[in-house]
């Protein structure tokens, strides 16, 4: 794989912090996805220790494509869409050194979109040997804006924003647009305007309102465009994108689940060696590829912790077992620690309250497993890239915040662990992809996002074993309905929540007085917005009288048709 020897360093800035660099057990909501929280637990559990992380260097390195971050929304898509090509891609700081981006095998850059404008004071601008012609240059909105700029162009500030779908005509059909029609629907992003593009420039595609929305100087390998190709707005943006990287760059499509797991296999045996792994598994998709790479490589030599919190889905625990023990046959230690979460949530109402608590007892649970397991030489996350992008550039803004919440034992000083991290170079589709290249089963590689905190916090108000039955038979039901109309892979999640409140209904000859449930299904990219899903009535009809009728305690069922934001995911 590339080369990370800065990630390297011991990082005492990081302990106390979850893997998106935020104070670990703050009762902050985490914006990501399932495993989230249990990596976050256990990077503070290891607070008296701190990671390292050692990356050891692969036998074959795959070209790479770097994408230079100008703070686009899009920054991160840019580089999946590269990957899916089949060509590893990774995104860096905008300023990052020409050197440096050489000596992780580039064969291209891609400078992505950005808010700034080029006139803007402290705008962020590249290494300027980028523009030397060694490597291919492909700039995006922004980024085109920006080799116009400083290579000697004319652009110039425009009074409004252009933003949206609009028609290219292509002028030159070669390189970039080679086998693309001529006229093109694209998703415009438009601030600057070109007036007079460099010399050596030529313009390779207009709209009504620019003659510049393409341009390209072939000898230099430098190449812009306007627009957005990694939107699916843009619906020939990926055939742009491959004649960049596949033809203009010849980059070499090796990176594939296949050649991943084989290669990933070898370095975590090298690495290990003889030595002892433990990782604790969530019930997510990411912790579990993470194991199974992992026990692939040294059977075994890895134990996987279970802590039961109580507060998972319906035969979570079951499914588990199942999956990990008897099939895979993997050491899993089951720990049953549902009554110890119980009591400690006991009378509590807040929600970042529930999230500390349950955060500070899941490490505790966790550091008495471990202990009993003996001696440990590794502990294994599925930290993903978007987490260690996202950890590398938090850095700073959250150091205050961290020491406040450095109140939980930390493991006795003498037990340091190194991270294992096989994930850490792959987006959620790709873990999907590697789980089905393991052979684990469906139903576990493509299930939705569950907050660690479980259903604690999908019930308004005190957490009891009472309310806990009642939302596991609704929620089961609310899943069971969308697998069976078909929807579950299309949603990024769908759940019933408690709510406090009681209403009065109706049922045979007598009046009741019972619980409300609502139902939430969004769908969403990456959970950080998100649009309520339109589901079709009757499949809101069924889970409706299947939950009144099936769930002891509930009357009504509500569903919730609010949009992130305002609203969040989880109800708390
Ligand atoms: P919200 O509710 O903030 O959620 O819109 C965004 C995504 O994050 C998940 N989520 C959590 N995950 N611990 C987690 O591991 C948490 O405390 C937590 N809160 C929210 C949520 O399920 C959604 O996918």
């Amino acid at each position: 794989m590339t080369d990370e020897s800065d990630a390297n360093d011991e990082r005492p800035a990081d302990r106390g912090r979850t893997v998106h660099g935020e104070a670990a057990n703050a009762g902050h909501r985490v914006l990501a996805p399932d495993d989230a929280e249990v990596e976050a637990y256990l990077e503070q559990a290891l607070h008296a220790a701190p990671p390292r992380r050692v990356e050891t260097e692969a036998p074959e390195r795959p070209d790479v494509v770097v994408v230079l971050d100008f703070g686009s929304q899009y920054s991160q898509l840019i580089a999946r869409r590269v990957r899916e090509l089949n060509v590893y891609s990774e995104l860096l700081a905008h300023d990052t050194p020409m050197a440096e981006i050489e000596r992780r095998g580039a064969r291209a850059i891609i400078l992505s979109g950005g808010p700034a404008s080029v006139y803007d004071e402290g705008a962020p601008k590249p290494d300027s040997a980028i523009w030397s012609g060694r490597l291919p240059v492909l700039g995006i909105c922004y980024g085109l804006q920006l080799m116009a700029h400083e290579l000697g162009g004319e652009v110039v500030p425009s009074s409004r924003r252009e933003y949206g779908p609009a028609t290219i005509s292509v002028t030159n059909g070669d390189g970039l647009f080679a086998g693309i029609e001529r006229e093109q629907p694209v998703w415009m992003s438009h601030g600057d305007t070109i007036l007079r593009p460099p010399e050596g420039f030529t313009a390779t595609a207009q709209t009504d309102s620019t003659p510049y929305a393409g341009l390209a100087d072939t000898n230099r390998g430098l190449y812009g465009i306007q627009f957005h190709p990694e939107v699916v707005h843009t619906p020939r943006g990926r055939d742009i994108l491959r004649n960049f990287v596949l033809e203009i760059a010849g980059a070499r499509p090796t990176w594939t689940s296949a050649g991943f797991v084989e290669t990933t296999i070898g370095e975590i045996r090298q690495r290990v060696g003889s030595g002892h792994v433990i990782c604790a598994l969530s019930g997510g998709v990411d912790s579990a590829v993470a194991a199974t790479l992992v026990h692939r490589a040294i059977g075994d030599q890895l134990t996987c912790i279970y802590v039961d919190h109580g507060l998972m889905r319906k035969r979570e625990s079951e499914l588990l077992r199942v999956t990990f023990e008897r099939d895979l046959g993997m050491r899993l230690v089951m720990v049953d620690a549902r009554d110890r979460f119980l009591r400690r949530l006991a009378g509590v109402e807040d929600p970042e309250e529930k999230r500390r608590i349950i955060g500070d007892e899941f490490i505790r649970v966790f550091e008495e497993e471990a202990a009993r397991i003996g001696p440990i030489d590794f502990l294994t996350q599925g930290t993903l890239y978007p987490d260690v992008i996202e950890s590398k550039t938090a850095e700073t803004k959250t150091a205050a915040k961290i020491k406040t919440h450095h109140n939980v034992g930390g493991l006795p000083a003498d037990m340091r662990f190194s991270l294992i991290e096989p994930l850490r170079y792959l987006f959620k589709d790709e873990v999907r992809k590697v789980g089905t290249e393991l052979g684990l089963p469906e139903p576990m590689v493509q299930r939705q996002p569950f907050p660690g905190p479980g259903l604690a916090i999908r019930i308004i108000g005190e957490v009891t074993a009472e309310r806990l039955d009642t939302l596991r038979e609704a929620d089961w039901i609310v899943i069971d309905e969308i697998k069976a109309a078909g929807l579950y892979r299309s949603l990024w999640q769908s759940f019933a929540i408690l709510t406090p409140v009681k209403s009065v209904g109706v049922m045979g000859d007598g009046r009741t007085y019972a619980n409300v449930v609502a139902v939430r299904a969004v769908t969403s990219d990456d959970g950080m917005t998100a649009d309520w899903a339109r589901l079709p009535y009757e499949v809101l009809a069924k889970i409706s009288s299947r939950i009144v009728n099936e769930v002891p305690g509930v009357n009504r069922v509500v569903y919730d048709i609010s949009s992130k934001p305002p609203a969040t995911i989880e109800w708390e």
